[in-house]
């Protein structure tokens, strides 16, 4: 089987939409550090992009978390590959990542976060789809909710390919 891929957001659009998120940011943490949790391997680009555009004194960890299997739907089992390097108590914690699908991840890593006392614990998505939820997550910052179908490019992956898309688009299998 192969596959072609359909662009579903250019990458005008979405450069252009993260600015607008990182205003957004920048305004709301205005007068503190927002320390800026990436979530790897896919959330990586989105943090740059959104890092860049701060005007906020910003610091950055990263964490690896993989849900088992290599499927295209979340199992649901979430596994700490990456640990934080810094402390987070007491810090105010924007959590970065490149799509909320199920919800399960997400769900996972903020109860883990916030056990830790951040000062405040907040998440920004550059993907949200909602329609494929099966758990809640309180989703503070979004940059697009898109239907039910399999995206990559910009940090998203399809069997590890695709990653390095400079826009959005969608895998069609042929
Ligand atoms: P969740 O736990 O089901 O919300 O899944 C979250 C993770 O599944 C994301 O961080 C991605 O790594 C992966 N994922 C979910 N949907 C897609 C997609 O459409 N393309 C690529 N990866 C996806
Ligand atoms: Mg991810």
């Amino acid at each position: 089987m192969s596959e072609t891929i359909r662009v579903l957001l250019s990458e005008e659009e979405v450069d252009q939409r993260i600015s607008e998120v990182a205003a957004k940011v920048s305004k709301d943490y205005e007068g503190r550090q927002v320390h800026l949790i990436s979530v790897l391997k896919g959330g990586v680009f989105f943090t740059c992009e959104l890092a860049k555009r701060l005007t906020i004194p910003v610091s950055m960890d990263f964490m690896y978390v993989s849900s088992y299997g290599m499927s295209t739907k979340s199992s649901g089992v979430v596994k700490i590959v990456k640990d934080l390097d810094e402390e987070i108590e007491g810090r105010d914690v924007l959590v970065v990542e490149d799509i909320i699908d199920s919800g399960r991840t997400l769900n996972y890593l903020l109860e883990y976060l916030q056990n830790k006392n951040p000062k405040s614990l907040r998440l920004c998505t550059l993907l949200d789809k909602p329609e494929r939820r099966a758990v809640e997550v309180h989703v503070d910052y979004t940059c697009f909710q898109i239907p039910d179908e399999f995206i990559v490019g910009y940090g998203l992956d399809y069997a590890q390919k695709y990653r390095n898309l400079p826009y959005i688009g969608v895998v069609e299998l042929n």
